[in-house]
């Protein structure tokens, strides 16, 4: 059956002159029906745990912007979670968790079977969603890379250079090896589940695979990533992933080809001419609007929404921005940049 849905084509390789559009983050704090939603569900994580509440904040940007994609709401940090780590969220400053910084942390952690116990509500709001969301709209199921979920787990918060990480895989590399590989399986376990109840699309968020160089980049971004998606399309041939390696600059070039991945995310670090000329030549890409537009506005969004449009106007593409719509954003903009793209 030919696909109808508008991001389901761009993703097989559709061009389109009016571009498919969702935006990373599109459910968060910039929304005020967010901010009521979280707050009925007491804290974040009771809203990602809460089906109905999830499936409503997931649904809260369609309605509004009729976006073409709906991103599951849920967070990365939920599989260290089902691990056992600890986690919790500090408001105003972010995640914090229970940290790794040898074998006992390692020990402590559950096989990566035992995830379901813990995530099962998330499936649900998959299941949920995928009744309800509008005909056009594709649902995206996602994941945290393991490099990136484990920058967390052995820091225990987010950090500016992802240091201990990086200290851990130097000093110990037997943990912080055997670390990546529970999360590879338990990763590909998770998105797993949520394919088989309704994700329509998986995106693997990497967001700090900028930080890897050289050869660390092959064995932790690029590696796993094409372990995850080959396990999914061993098992779920047509169903996209999209990889986000986030920052990775020159080493965009060729990551869905060596992944096997069917679209890259591109960060707004990299202009659109040259992500046209050398990553969007392998296939589908998404991005790569700088969000600071959608606190600022005016006719810099719309001037640089229309330049990102045109620049990948030769292949397939999928609108988005270069990371998280953050909580500053004006929700009026995000209007007058889906003006600009459709018209
Ligand atoms: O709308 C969507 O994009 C879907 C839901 C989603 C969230 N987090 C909800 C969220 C997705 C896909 C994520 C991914 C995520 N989470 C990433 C990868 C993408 C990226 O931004 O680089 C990362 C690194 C995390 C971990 C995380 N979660 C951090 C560092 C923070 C704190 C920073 C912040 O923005 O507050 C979160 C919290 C979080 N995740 C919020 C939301 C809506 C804000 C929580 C709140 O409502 O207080």
């Amino acid at each position: 059956m030919a696909q109808a849905k508008k991001l389901m084509r761009a993703l097989a390789g559709e061009m389109h002159a009016v571009p498919p559009v969702w935006l990373m983050r599109q459910a968060g704090r910039y929304l005020p029906e967010y901010k009521a939603t979280r707050a009925e569900a007491g804290d974040f994580l009771s809203l990602c745990y809460n089906p109905d509440l999830a499936t409503e904040v997931t649904l809260q940007p369609i309605r509004r912007y009729g976006f073409d994609a709906a991103i599951l709401f849920a967070d990365i940090l939920l599989v260290p979670q089902a691990l056992g780590a600890d986690l919790w969220f500090v408001t105003g400053e972010g995640p914090r968790l229970s940290t790794i910084t040898g074998p006992e942390g390692l020990a402590a952690l559950k096989p990566a079977g035992a995830i379901h116990e813990t995530l099962a509500p998330v499936y649900e709001t998959v299941r949920i969603l995928s009744r309800e969301l509008p005909a056009e709209t594709t649902l995206i199921g996602f994941a945290g890379a393991p490099w990136t979920v484990a920058t967390y787990m052995i820091a225990g918060r987010g950090t500016p250079d992802q240091g201990p990480a990086h200290g851990l895989r130097q000093n110990d590399p037997a943990t912080f090896d055997a670390l990546m590989e529970r999360l590879t399986e338990a990763t590909i376990i998770y998105l797993s589940a949520q394919i088989e109840a309704g994700a329509e699309v998986i995106k693997l968020f990497d967001s700090w695979a900028g930080s890897l160089k050289g050869e660390a980049f092959t064995r932790y971004a690029l590696e796993p990533a094409k372990r995850i998606v080959g396990a999914l399309k061993a098992a779920w041939p047509h169903v996209p992933v999209i990889v986000f390696p986030r920052e990775a600059g020159d080493n965009y070039v060729g990551f869905a080809r060596a992944t096997g991945a069917d679209c890259v995310a591109l960060d707004n670090s990299v202009s659109a001419d040259w992500a046209a000329a050398n990553v969007q030549t392998d296939g589908c890409v998404q991005g790569n609007l700088d969000p600071r537009h959608m606190v600022t506005g005016g006719q810099d969004l719309v001037d640089e929404t229309r330049r990102i449009v045109e620049a990948f106007r030769k292949g397939p593409h999928i609108f988005n921005l270069g990371h998280g719509i953050t909580p500053e954003a004006d929700p009026d903009n995000v209007h007058r940049m889906l003006e600009a793209i459709r018209g």
